[in-house]
């Protein structure tokens, strides 16, 4: 049987089916699908056709009866797919191909008018940008969420001073509530972020069609408003070979997953036996098969980890962009999976993160003694001697040498006598000692944005005004 004698009649399966005379390979069907992935864009899918239909039928292009069938088959899948009864097919490749197959044993023939004007190539990039939006502003509710923890956390432990660090050396005291503020901060760049990457998210493809437009009267921009798109991509190759919406995701789930796991690391030293400024939660850590006595902080340790896959993801993709000629290639299928696992990824760490940190102990002595230790008030010596006119180098030099003397008598600089001090620098006083308490040299730093505690009170109002507002 040459491929010109296949029986005609018998119904193709395949929706793209006209010009093939052989089956598909099993291997290249199930390599093809995307279904498995893509079918978390469902309701997305059928959000789009649905505004395509109406505008289709406000154009005329289809009659308002036909719509209004093909809308109510779309509905009825949606039905089903939420009550978890739709079955979906690997032989139909992906989500749009299921449920337009599905639309159409439901309806009959017109359903397959909803294809009119419209590709999949359009179809694609419109549900995965409708997915998309959803996700980026749960994830900017969810950052909201994570910074008011943070200045909550600020206002209640207010006057805790524990070590800052450099280079993980103790450097000098901060508020623990300045450092909390830090984190605020930075997720409150990263909802900037996503509230940035969301304009250029939220822009309609739908009617571009395969990659030039159509000959049909369609109404992009009616599309567009119907799918509450801020308006409609104006160039039509660029609408269905763009992909910077999703790259410019994964960027931004990248830098908040780095800052998660600054966060954890954190969260880890401090609650380890050497540091012991905070103790988690029992219900966010677990304990071990063998060694009864431990508590691990498994959450905090997952989180960093889990930062590797949401960086992959964005390197992933960037790599299937970076050589394809415009506009759609099927590379570009494999946009989606890495996208879908960043938004969960990150879903699931911020909510883990905003739930254990209001449940911490801090534990206020132990980082305050901390915090005392390994000279971190010489600066605050050099500042003194500054202030009393010696230039700062020098400052540095004297206080560098009463630093020596005290590791040698094992001793803090504030309890070295005072004619030892004066041994070395003439300048020294009584008033030295007022300039190394540990509580003066944290006021000391009163600078904007210092650790002061009224500069830090006035970051903790600024910030409750922000989130207010
Ligand atoms: N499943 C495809 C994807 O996710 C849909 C678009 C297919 N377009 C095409 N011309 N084969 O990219």
């Amino acid at each position: 049987m040459t491929p010109n004698d296949k029986p005609e009649a018998a119904p193709q399966k395949r929706m793209w089916g006209g010009r093939f005379a052989e089956d598909t390979d099993k291997l290249v069907e199930a390599f093809n699908a995307s279904i498995d992935v893509d079918q978390k864009m469902a309701l997305q899918d059928i959000q789009g056709s649905i505004a395509h239909a109406t505008m289709l039928a406000e154009q005329q292009i289809l009659a308002q009866d036909e719509a209004a069938q093909i809308i109510d088959g779309l509905e009825s899948i949606r039905q089903d797919i939420l009550a978890g009864r739709f079955e979906w097919k690997v032989e139909l490749e992906d989500v749009h191909m299921n449920i337009e197959r599905a639309l159409t044993e439901r309806i009959g023939a017109v359903g397959g008018k909803l294809h009119t004007a419209r590709s999949r190539n359009d179809q694609v990039a419109t549900d995965f940008r409708l997915w998309l939006r959803e996700a980026t502003n749960d994830l900017i509710e969810l950052l909201k969420t994570a910074r008011a923890v943070f200045v909550d956390l600020a206002e209640t432990h207010l006057g805790v001073i524990m070590p800052g660090y450099t280079h993980l050396q103790v450097a000098q005291p901060i508020l623990f509530s300045h450092h909390m503020l830090a984190y605020y901060e930075m997720f409150t760049r990263d909802q900037e972020r996503f509230d940035d990457s969301l304009k250029r998210t939220n822009v309609s493809p739908l009617g571009a069609g395969a990659l030039a437009g159509t000959g049909f009267p369609i109404d992009r921009h009616r599309s567009a408003e119907l799918l509450h798109f801020s308006h409609a991509a104006r160039n039509s190759l660029d609408a269905v070979s763009d992909r910077d919406f999703a790259l410019e995701f994964l960027a931004n789930a990248s830098i908040t997953m780095a800052h998660l796991s600054r966060l954890s690391e954190e969260l880890i030293l401090w609650s380890s036996q050497e540091f012991g400024f905070v103790t988690l939660p029992d219900s966010h850590t677990t304990g071990s098969s063998i060694m009864p006595q431990k508590k691990n902080p498994d959450v905090s340790e997952l989180i960093r980890g889990k930062t590797g896959r949401v960086y992959g993801n964005l390197m992933s993709l960037l790599t299937v962009m970076k050589g394809l000629p415009l506009a759609y290639n099927k590379d570009m299928q494999e946009d989606k999976e890495g996208v879908f696992d960043s938004a969960e990824t990150l879903t699931v760490s911020l909510r883990l993160t905003a739930s254990m940190l209001p449940k911490i102990t801090v534990h206020a002595e132990r980082a305050k003694h901390a915090a005392g230790r390994a000279f971190s008030n010489a600066t605050d010596l050099a500042d003194y001697l500054a202030r009393k006119g010696l230039p700062f180098r020098e400052a540095h030099e004297v206080t560098g040498k009463l630093v020596t003397l005290c590791l040698q008598e094992g001793k803090d600089l504030q309890d070295l006598p005072l004619n030892q001090m004066q041994a070395v620098s003439d300048l020294i006083d009584e008033d030295v000692y007022a300039a190394l308490a540990l509580e003066q040299v944290v006021s000391a730093r009163s600078s904007y944005g210092g650790t002061a505690q009224a500069q830090v009170e006035a970051q903790i109002a600024e910030a409750r005004a922000a989130l207010a507002g």
